[in-house]
C-alpha cells in the first residue's frame, strides 16, 4: 500500500554534509521524494512536532538541538513508506539500538545527534507533513 512519510535531515545531519546521502539512501530504497526543503526551524514547529515528548528529561535539550541550525524536510511516498523509512534510519539509538547498515547505524554515534526523523505511525505522518507542508494540505 502506497502511503507518505515525513522526513527530516536534522541540522547535525546538514552540518555534517550527509542530506545527499540521506536523500541517496531513499531514492535507492525505490521510495519517492515528493516534497523538500531546507528552513530553519520556528520553535513552535518544534514544539508542535515533538508535543508527544514534553515532560521528558530530553525535550528542552531536543528543542534546542531541532531549532540550532538548517535542516531539510521531506515528504516521501512508496510502498510501506513509513516502516521502510524507519528500517533505513535505524534504532534511536545509533550504538545500541540502530543496525549496521542503517543510516544511524553506519553514521552517528550519539543519541540526539542521530541525524533523520521519520514518522512512526500513519497517523503522525499525516500530522506532521501538515504541519512541516501546510502547503500540501
Ligand atoms: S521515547 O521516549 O521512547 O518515546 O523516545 P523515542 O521515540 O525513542 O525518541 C523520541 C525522539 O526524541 C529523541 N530522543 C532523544 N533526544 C535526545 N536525547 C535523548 N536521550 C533522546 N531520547 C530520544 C529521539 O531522537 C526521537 O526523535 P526523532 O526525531 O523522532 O527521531
Amino acid at each position: 500500500m502506497s502511503e507518505r512519510t515525513l522526513v527530516l535531515v536534522k541540522p547535525d545531519g546538514v552540518a555534517r554534509g550527509l542530506t545527499g546521502e540521506v536523500l541517496g539512501r531513499i531514492e535507492r530504497k525505490g521510495l519517492r521524494i515528493v516534497a523538500l526543503k531546507m528552513l530553519l526551524a520556528p520553535r513552535d514547529t518544534a514544539e508542535q512536532h515533538y508535543a508527544e515528548h514534553e515532560g521528558k528529561g530530553f525535550y528542552p535539550g531536543l528543542l534546542d538541538f531541532i531549532t540550532s541550525g538548517p535542516l531539510v524536510a521531506a515528504v516521501v511516498e512508496g510502498e510501506r513508506a513509513i516502516p521502510a523509512f524507519r528500517q533505513l534510519a535505524g534504532g534511536t539509538d545509533p550504538v545500541e539500538k540502530a543496525a549496521t547498515g542503517s543510516i544511524r547505524g553506519d553514521l552517528a554515534l550519539e543519541t540526539q545527534l542521530n541525524i533523520v526523523h521519520g514518522s512512526d505511525a500513519p497517523e503522525s505522518a499525516v500530522r506532521e507533513i501538515a504541519l512541516w507542508f501546510p502547503e500540501l494540505v
